[in-house]
């Protein structure tokens, strides 16, 4: 890839200091000089007993510890919302195991679950896709890749002998999906905004009209953040004679499904959420919400943990369900609005400055993520506004005697887009 992905983490985007960046111009700033990467740590397992000073397990524990308080300051490029302190109140949630296994709406034989969370959560996301209660099904997920494994196993399961279409854009998981489940796979090119092209996933439906369709649907690419459209795509089926029973729809919706509204009514399979993206958890989870009428066929009775199942893995981890009612609930929708407007705007705001330094730059409408040229020079370690500010200062060094053209990125974000020689004329250096 020939650029860099910039995803926005609310905290970074929202510390980023408007005041150093005037009219495109970059006034002086005392730059605190970043650690260094963490280095990969030579461990082994300590016997009890045979540690000691350095190597005793709290001596490294404390030390890692400290590493990552440093370094969480200069955590740019991962789409994390790294704003929380859930440990503050739910620390002492780890004294316990906390096993959700089975179905969470199956009524547990055992305490240590937390599936009561668990189902108060999947019900604010039925609830803010406007699915009925009675109507959903879902459970909290291990990430948007068990969210995306499971609804295309849905898929699979109703359409046996469908084809999965996706666009090139999608995440490596819809990919594993196909593999895992042996589904024929048409892979749909993409606009170089990273919207799927929905002449070439109509050309495909036309031409493997005989068998059904599992379509995934992207609500936020990982690169671009692109917005599949479901309104164009339903036509489209529509158009190609694809009647309701012989598609299914899933939308990997792990980046964006808290930003934009997009379910309401519409024949959609199933839907899911990566927990640690947008919304913030400190450990790796996600929502998947399907129909009750789906489920039936993938639902059955394990003895051995009195339970319907219906869920990808065996025991499933019973704090990410706390975690993240306890996110929702202190934030609320108004402050998840708030979020949503406050990360859109820092966005746009790094695409203005990055524009105006006349440095090659795309944001999708609805999107987070800022897509920009790969840098020369891989160490870019730092804040967003360290990071800015030496970008510009640095490609001035790096392309500023013309032995190094400045990247032409046109094609992956368009010549629209593109500062380079070629589509945008001779660099400004600040
Ligand atoms: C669009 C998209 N879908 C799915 C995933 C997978 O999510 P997770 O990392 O929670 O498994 C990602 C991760 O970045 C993503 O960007």
């Amino acid at each position: 890839m020939m650029m860099l992905c910039t995803k926005m983490m609310s905290k970074i985007v929202s510390s980023l200091p408007s005041e150093n960046i005037v009219n495109g111009n970059i006034k002086k700033v005392v730059k605190v000089t970043p650690p260094g990467p963490r280095k990969k740590l030579q461990l082994a397992v300590i016997e009890p007993g045979l540690g000691s000073g350095v190597s005793t397990p709290n001596y490294i524990l404390d030390n890692y510890l400290k590493t990552l308080t440093q370094r969480v300051k200069y955590h740019l490029g991962f789409p994390e919302n790294i704003c929380y302190d859930h440990h503050v109140a739910l620390a002492p949630l780890l004294q316990f195991h906390l096993n959700n296994c089975g179905d969470p709406f199956t009524e547990n034989p055992v305490d240590f679950h937390s599936k009561d969370f668990e189902v108060a959560v999947l019900d604010w996301f039925a609830k803010l896709w406007e699915i009925e209660k009675d109507e959903y099904w879902g459970y909290v997920t291990h990430g948007g890749t068990e969210g995306n494994l499971h609804g295309i196993w849905i898929g699979r399961e109703l359409l046996p002998n469908g084809i999965l279409y996706t666009s090139k854009d999608s995440h490596y998981s819809v990919f594993k999906a196909a593999k895992l489940y042996r589904i024929d796979l048409e892979m749909i090119n993409t606009s170089t905004n990273g919207e799927m092209d929905y002449s070439d996933l109509r050309a495909k439906l036309l031409h493997n009209k005989d068998k059904p369709a599992i379509i995934n649907i992207n609500i936020g690419t990982t690169f671009k953040g692109a917005v599949d459209d479901i309104d164009v795509i339903l036509q489209i089926l529509e158009d190609c004679g694809y009647s309701h029973d012989k598609f299914y729809i899933h939308c990997d919706a792990a980046l964006n499904g808290l930003i934009v509204p997009f379910i309401k009514n519409k024949p959609i399979g199933s839907v899911t959420i990566s927990g640690h993206k947008f919304l913030g958890c400190p450990i790796p989870c996600g929502v998947q919400i399907t129909r009750k009428s789906h489920i039936a066929y993938l639902s059955r009775n394990v003895e051995y943990i009195a339970s319907m199942d219906a869920t990808i893995s065996g025991s499933r981890n019973g704090l990410t369900p706390i975690l993240l009612w306890y996110s929702l609930s202190s934030k609320g929708q108004i402050g998840i609005q708030q979020d949503v407007k406050r990360c859109l705007n820092n966005a746009r705001y790094l695409k203005d400055h990055l524009q105006q330094a006349n440095i090659s730059v795309m944001l999708n409408e609805l999107s987070t993520i800022v897509v920009l040229e790969r840098p020369h020079d891989h160490e870019f370690t730092q804040t967003l506004d360290d990071f800015f500010i030496d970008l510009v200062q640095k490609r001035k060094m790096w392309y500023q005697d013309g032995s190094v053209k400045s990247p032409c990125v046109a094609d992956d974000i368009g010549a629209q887009n593109c500062a380079c020689a070629l589509h945008n004329g001779q660099y400004i250096f600040l």
